[in-house]
């Protein structure tokens, strides 16, 4: 099958899990309160890529941020998702290969990357589970 089904009940506000995704990394995170606001205190006007994190997450869903764990750069995987809390200058994950850094939005902020990580396609089948592709 093409698509992956995540069991997303046992991620803790704050905690980001990695998935696999057509044999690519895919990042679930669920975001806190205070990430939440971090992401939405920035105007997203004056980003690379702009995109709000209401743009990047599903209506209702807003602490969900679903993304691939490939860096826009080369395509490294980014480091934030599981190891020991390393989130980068922007707190949410940060690429050691060229030092790209994401926001908690995963959006690019600072480094060689040119975009925001990916959003995959997805839907949630229920409260708890996710289904990527
Ligand atoms: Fe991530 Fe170059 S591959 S910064």
């Amino acid at each position: 099958a093409s698509s992956t089904e995540i069991d997303i009940s046992a991620i803790q506000p704050g905690q980001a899990i990695k998935a696999v995704f057509r044999k690519q990394p895919v990042f679930v995170r669920n975001l806190t309160p205070k990430e939440i606001a971090e992401a939405n205190a920035v105007d997203a006007s004056s980003l690379r890529d702009p995109q709000t994190l209401e743009e990047r997450t599903k209506e209702g869903k807003e602490n969900w941020l679903i993304t691939m764990g490939v860096c826009t750069h080369l395509g490294c995987v980014p480091l934030g998702a599981g190891e020991g809390e390393v989130k980068g200058e922007f707190g949410g994950y940060f690429c050691p290969c060229h030092g790209s850094s994401y926001d908690t939005a995963a959006r690019i902020r600072k480094g060689p990357a040119p975009k925001n990580l990916e959003v995959p396609d997805y839907t949630f089948s229920s409260d708890t589970v996710v289904k990527i592709g």
